[in-house]
């Protein structure tokens, strides 16, 4: 990879064998790179959010189990892959949802098991942490070429969450193929949702777009089915956290933009790697994660709701797929039928 002068948005340091990261709870307000030397942390920053987003996720997992694996001092290999399986549970519970976490610890610990020895494992777990974190981002611009292409010459897009260079190693997903769009000349303006309760679209999307100088305008997340009404939306793109047989799980909210989108005839795209899919399941079968209270109840320091009532925070909703008109892959753009288009996937998964 050539060198970059900003930083990935989560990188190993091969000097500390530790996991740097850009803090996405600091953001818009602060820039900062933080450092994750033990699991321990890094499940802490995964579950504080401080690094979110289903590729970044991967990454973080195929990295944690790097760390675990850096970081035991057994010397006999049983016991050495011991403290593996407990960094990959540990992990693996910080976020339910996204498959990609689970798809990265994973794919290092088929690695890890490999190996003959314990400095063996070690040196297999790094390098292929290393790998996951490389191939996003030529996933990504692979993605973002396919999805480019279904963006009009001068269009506005909606899109929910941050599917952005901060949710994988760098470029993104969604706002992947919105770059692509803008690199190859098209007059692009984003429509950000603000994405409550934790404002991923106002504080990260907003961020990244006009930091590279791409029109963006931020609305309240009420207000996406209004404007289709009023013919100021050609496309909704957003991008994924797990794609099953029947269904789409993304950010809380993304499902309503759907219904919205088919109602008033606008193209409704998914952005995601083969990565997100789950195709073993269906919707039924997924966990989606619920937050805690303080999130919605609280607005910094001024309480929003009386202390006695409930609150509901799912993380995530799922979107059937009868109204998805594509999703957009490193591998090419699925149209329905999907039982047909998701062969493409099961191949390559293979
Ligand atoms: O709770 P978050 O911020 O991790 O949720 C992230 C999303 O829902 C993103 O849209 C999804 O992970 C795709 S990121 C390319």
């Amino acid at each position: 990879m050539p060198a970059r002068e900003e930083p990935y948005t989560i990188a190993w340091d091969a000097e500390t064998d530790c996991i740097v990261y850009i803090d996405q709870t600091l953001l818009p307000d602060r820039y900062e790179q933080m450092r994750c030397a033990t699991v321990d942390d890094l499940a802490r920053a995964i579950g504080r959010l401080e690094i979110r987003g289903a590729p970044a996720l991967g990454i973080a997992g195929a990295m944690g189990v790097a760390l675990a694996a850096v970081r035991s001092t057994e010397k006999d290999l049983g016991r050495f892959l011991d403290d593996i399986g407990r960094a990959a549970a540990l992990l693996r519970s910080t976020r339910p949802t996204a498959v990609n976490l689970a798809w990265g610890i994973d794919r290092v610990k088929r690695k890890v098991a490999m190996a003959a020895s314990v400095a063996e494992a070690k040196a297999l777990a790094v390098a292929e942490a290393i790998a996951v974190a490389e191939e996003d981002e030529l996933t990504c611009r692979r993605l973002g070429a396919f999805g480019e292409e279904l963006f009009p010459t001068d269009c506005t897009v909606l899109t929910h969450c941050n599917a952005g260079a901060l949710a994988c190693r760098c470029w993104g997903t969604a706002l992947g193929a919105i770059r692509s769009a803008v690199a190859a000349g098209k007059s692009v303006r984003v429509i950000a949702c603000e994405t409550r309760p934790l404002n991923q679209g106002s504080r990260l999307t907003c961020w990244e777009l006009a930091r590279d100088g791409i029109d963006v305008t931020l609305i309240p997340d009420s207000s996406a089915a209004y404007l289709m009404r009023k013919g100021k939306i050609d496309l909704v793109v957003v991008g994924a956290d797990r794609i099953t047989k029947d269904a789409v799980f993304n950010k809380i909210g993304t499902y309503m933009h759907a219904v919205a989108a088919r109602h008033h005839g606008i193209p409704f795209y998914v952005a995601a790697p083969v990565s997100t899919f789950d195709l073993g399941r269906t919707e039924k079968d997924i966990t989606v994660e619920e937050r805690d209270r303080f999130e919605l109840a609280y607005c910094g320091d001024r309480q929003l709701v009386p202390d006695d009532v409930k609150v509901l925070n799912y993380a995530f909703d799922a979107t059937p797929l009868d109204l998805v008109d594509a999703i957009v892959t490193e591998i090419g753009v699925l149209r329905p039928p999907y039982a047909e288009s998701f062969r493409l996937v099961k191949e390559r998964e293979a």
